[in-house]
């Protein structure tokens, strides 16, 4: 094994006070889609407008139940012994055309309790406001390519920190920004399903950093000194290594596809409240090139700069796998985040794939090389790792033995990343409670420590073999021999 002689090899423990927590999102769970006056979001109308840009066509409007079965939900919690749940709210379950203007008091009372149900069993929730899932209304105004959006979420945000703030402490604002920025507004895979390549991903990555910055200001103006909580994003990103460690080249592809992945949002939040200079450039260079007038990566304003620089309490960073990087010329120009840098990014052939068709190669190396470029790349800040998981397929065995072994060396990683290269890391959130809805995938990827079953119209949970060991590491607060 590869642990430093130093480290004892058998016991594993963790600091004291370490979070050991699952996560979940509205939409993938809840299903009631339009129970009890929840407004249609964009995720509603992508499912149900069919055309296979989703796996079957299949929807979440059923999903796991979880808005009619929060105690079985609660259950699961409570076997695994979480010290923290991660969840989010479906923003048009509270507020049904997205503003402030019509507030829906069914959708209060289901968080309200299961607020209260967590805190009354000694679980800490964790609580994201908007998961990919904009109110539909919003979207039909612009969505996140207007600037008008930021006000909107704004006040979203200041209803939530009102409602629920006297008892959540540990807010996320935004799931995944670059995700929905590329997936949704560049390539069109994600609702609204328009792609938009080398503009629309800056264009709403632009609004969701100000709107972000624009709540975080809120909680620290007008809630924080009552409530005293902790307010961040929680941003995706792989690892990403030089496919040559030896080539200068591919190192520096390497750079600039971290600065693309993780520093866009990063740098301007946790450092100075602008984008990394070698994005500026190459996308500016690129966008002269192509006849663009100006750069395609649009700029902020000082003052933008000012609310935007510092507005996070801890670093949340959700990581599945790793990629290698070479540089790779876009010769002819084509319009193309990724080919703004010059890179092309894949995995190593010989990684374990974790299932069959899953984009998430099998490297718990990549998160503790992650993690200390976070410590160096931005203060060492307290960091937590908002979700890791790993898929199984279609049916899959309740004995996932070998999952386990990826999720054992993820924490051994962890381990390390904290007592060899003291990284603040202060929480890991499984991905997920459940098997559930994986947007584009459908039901087709179980990420789940429960197996859920989805013919059942009764939708049992049933504790997969990762959730029985990994409620022994809760319990030990890592691992024992
Ligand atoms: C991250 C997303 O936040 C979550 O919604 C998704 O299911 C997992 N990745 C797995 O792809």
């Amino acid at each position: 094994m590869a642990f430093s002689s130093t480290l004892n090899h058998e016991e594993l423990t963790f600091p004291e006070g370490f979070c050991w927590g699952a996560a979940t999102a509205a939409y993938q769970i809840e299903g009631g889609w339009d129970a009890d006056g929840k407004g249609p979001n964009v995720w509603d109308t992508f499912t149900h407008q069919g055309g296979d840009r989703v796996f079957r066509n299949q929807t979440a409007d059923v999903a796991c139940g979880s808005y009619a079965r929060w105690e079985e939900d609660l259950k699961c919690i409570k076997q695994l012994g979480l010290t923290h749940y991660r969840f989010s709210l479906s923003w048009s379950r509270l507020l049904p055309d997205g503003t402030t203007g019509f507030i829906n008091q069914k959708g209060i009372d289901y968080y309200n309790k299961m607020i209260d149900d967590l805190l009354a069993n000694g679980v800490i929730p964790m609580v994201t406001l908007y998961h990919f899932d904009l109110p539909q209304h919003l979207e039909d105004q612009g969505g996140w390519k207007t600037g008008a959006i930021v006000e909107v979420f704004d006040a979203y945000a200041q209803f939530c920190f009102g409602t629920f703030g006297d008892r959540v402490k540990l807010w996320i604002t935004i799931n995944e920004p670059n995700v929905l920025a590329f997936f949704a507004y560049e390539k069109g895979k994600f609702p609204p399903g328009i792609p938009n390549p080398g503009t629309g991903a800056y264009q709403t990555a632009h609004n969701m950093i100000k709107a972000h910055a624009k709540a975080w200001h809120s909680y620290d103006s007008l809630f924080r000194k009552k409530q005293n909580g902790q307010v961040s994003l929680a941003i995706f990103s792989p690892w990403v290594a030089p496919a040559d460690p030896a080539s200068v080249t591919d190192q520096e592809a390497a750079k600039r596809a971290m600065a693309l992945a993780l520093d866009l949002f990063a740098k301007p939040i946790f450092i100075d409240g602008d984008y990394p200079a070698v994005l500026k450039s190459q996308v500016a260079a690129m966008s002269k090139k192509q006849g663009f007038l100006s750069s395609r990566l649009p700029e902020f304003t000082e003052e933008e700069k000012r609310m935007i620089k510092g507005s996070a309490d801890f670093f949340a960073v959700q990581y599945y796998t790793t990629r290698l990087a070479k540089h790779h010329e876009n010769s002819e120009g084509e319009l193309n985040c990724l080919k703004d840098i010059n890179v092309e990014i894949f995995p190593d052939p010989s990684w374990q794939v974790s299932q069959q068709g899953s984009w998430i190669h099998v490297v718990p190396w990549g998160i503790r090389e992650l993690l200390k470029y976070i410590k160096d790349t931005y203060n060492n800040p307290v960091i937590y790792i908002t979700e890791n998981g790993f898929p199984q397929g279609d049916p899959a065995p309740l004995d996932d033995t070998q999952r386990w072994e990826y999720f054992r060396q993820m924490i051994q990683e962890l381990y390390k990343a904290i007592h060899l290269d003291e990284v603040n890391l202060q929480g890991y959130y499984v991905w997920s409670l459940l098997d559930n809805f994986e947007w584009t995938d459908g039901y087709s990827f179980r990420f789940g420590l429960y197996y859920v079953d989805f013919d059942n119209p009764a939708l049992p949970r049933f504790p997969y073999k990762s959730a029985m060991e990994y409620a022994k590491v809760i319990q030990n607060n890592g691992i024992k021999g």
